[in-house]
């Protein structure tokens, strides 16, 4: 068992044992400056911005149409109204990351960034590219000749290992994706369709990212895609505040000291909601307050962030058995690249039940039609954690946000699930409905 600082009372960690859902602050989390765009995130940025054209001539389902990899800002008032919110809690939004192009979940912003940045690359110094260039140039024979004989490499639960080896595949690269054992096999099949080689394995996420690493090592022209130790994965997630920013101004709902942003976010190695927190950070500083959203059997970052940095704790060591029904997030021990990089900006980590991810899954869909995989519903109970919960209230008080509260913007980030195929749709709503049974009825 790992020390565990004062961060973490006694009763957290029980719950934490036990499975019990729980709201954990960082004690960490300081008054953060706006400080305006990194320049690895303008970077990212910029590079999907030349990638457009490119992107809309490798996938034929976009109709020849540049495709921005952006997801739309959506108002939610029956999803809201559902939630049975306390009056005067702000309003709720959900940035439909489920809807991205092409692979269907957040992990396309870093994966697809990380992919091209690497094709990139290898087109400049084979001079079939010059920097800067709009990206259509990837698909040119010369490029497609040079990038036969390398291979892409990924370990992943699912969702990172389609971003990579659908682009992969796509722009010519031999792609394989080392697949865990909760990998959905419709993801298997559609990299398979898509012409990636998927390598099955038995053990866990952290298992397939090592034997990945480790097959990559001994192959001078296999590039490795490594999900827990990748600042171009990191400058790609984050790339995703910038145009948050101009959605939420359009909506009216600008953050400031005024109109706090409370983002909920799911949560498996950390790299996704890692760095839309950071991005998110240096445009907004305090004004915007990050959550992440963990499974109660697998809440890696939780304990990451809460226990000894120097002991690189897993959720087996509590006594968990990170086995959810969130397949994405199902993840045994976080990133400590982002846990390091995160340390000043993430305010807290919840914990969620399956039956609450079933539970957030169904109503996405009875009210607003949004059809999310169960991961993606992880960040659903977070506002009545802020405004509802005790520890929430602490938050509150904690950064005088008690007069703002009703001006406060919610935002679920839901995180995947577009590209679910219908039968799985079907029967994820109505082991819900089953699941919701008994409840109802004993009101
Ligand atoms: C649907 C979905 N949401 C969230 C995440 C979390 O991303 P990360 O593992 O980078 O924390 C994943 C990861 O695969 C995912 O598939």
């Amino acid at each position: 068992m790992t020390s565990v600082q004062a961060s973490l009372s006694a009763a957290g960690s029980a719950a934490l044992k036990t499975r019990t859902p729980l709201l954990w602050l960082n004690p960490d989390r300081a008054q953060v400056l706006a400080q305006g765009e990194d320049s690895d995130f303008a970077a990212a940025q910029a590079r999907f911005a030349r990638a457009g054209a490119l992107l809309g001539a490798l996938f034929p389902e976009l109709n020849g149409t540049d495709a921005p990899i952006e997801s739309p800002l959506l108002p939610v008032p029956r999803l809201q109204e559902s939630m049975g919110l306390p009056g005067g809690s702000g309003k709720l939004f959900v940035k439909a990351d489920h809807l991205l192009p092409i692979a269907g979940s957040i992990k396309a912003r870093g994966g697809f960034h990380e992919v091209l940045a690497h094709a990139e690359a290898l087109a400049i110094t084979a001079g079939v590219a010059e920097p800067g260039v709009d990206l259509s140039v990837l698909s040119s024979p010369k490029a497609r000749a040079l990038f036969s004989s390398r291979t892409i490499a990924v370990g992943s639960t699912g969702n990172l290992g389609l971003s990579i080896g659908v682009l992969a595949a796509a722009l010519g690269f031999r792609a394989v994706v080392h697949m865990s054992s909760d990998a959905k096999s419709w993801k298997k099949d559609e990299l398979r369709r898509r012409g990636a080689v998927v390598v099955e394995h038995a053990g866990d996420y952290a298992q397939a990212v090592a034997a990945g690493r480790a097959q990559s090592r001994d192959d001078a022209n296999s590039y490795f895609v490594d999900d827990e130790n990748s600042l171009l994965l990191l400058a790609g997630y984050a790339a995703a505040a910038r145009p948050l920013a101009a959605q939420l101004a359009a909506a009216g709902r600008t953050p400031s000291a005024k109109q706090p942003l409370f983002v909920y976010l799911p949560c498996g190695v950390g790299g996704a909601p890692g760095g839309i927190a950071l991005g998110l950070a240096r445009l907004f500083g305090s004004n915007v307050h990050c959550f992440f959203a963990e499974p109660v059997a697998s809440p890696c970052m939780l304990l990451r962030m809460a226990t000894d940095p120097g002991q690189d704790v897993s959720v087996y060591d509590w006594g968990l058995d990170n086995r959810t029904v969130a397949d994405g997030l199902a993840v045994p021990r976080a990133s400590a690249l982002v846990a390091s990089r995160i340390a000043n900006v993430l305010s807290g980590v919840f914990t969620v039940t399956d039956e609450q991810l079933f539970s957030g899954l169904l109503r996405a869909w009875e009210c607003e039609r949004l059809e999310i995989e169960p991961s993606a519903a992880a960040g659903f109970p977070g506002p009545h954690w802020i405004v509802s919960s005790e520890v929430g209230r602490r938050y509150i008080e904690a950064f005088s946000l008690e007069a703002q509260l009703e001006n406060a913007t919610h935002l679920l980030w839901t995180t995947g699930g577009s590209l679910l195929p219908q039968e799985s749709r079907r029967r994820l709503r109505e082991e819900a409905r089953l699941m919701e049974a008994p409840l109802k009825r004993h009101g």
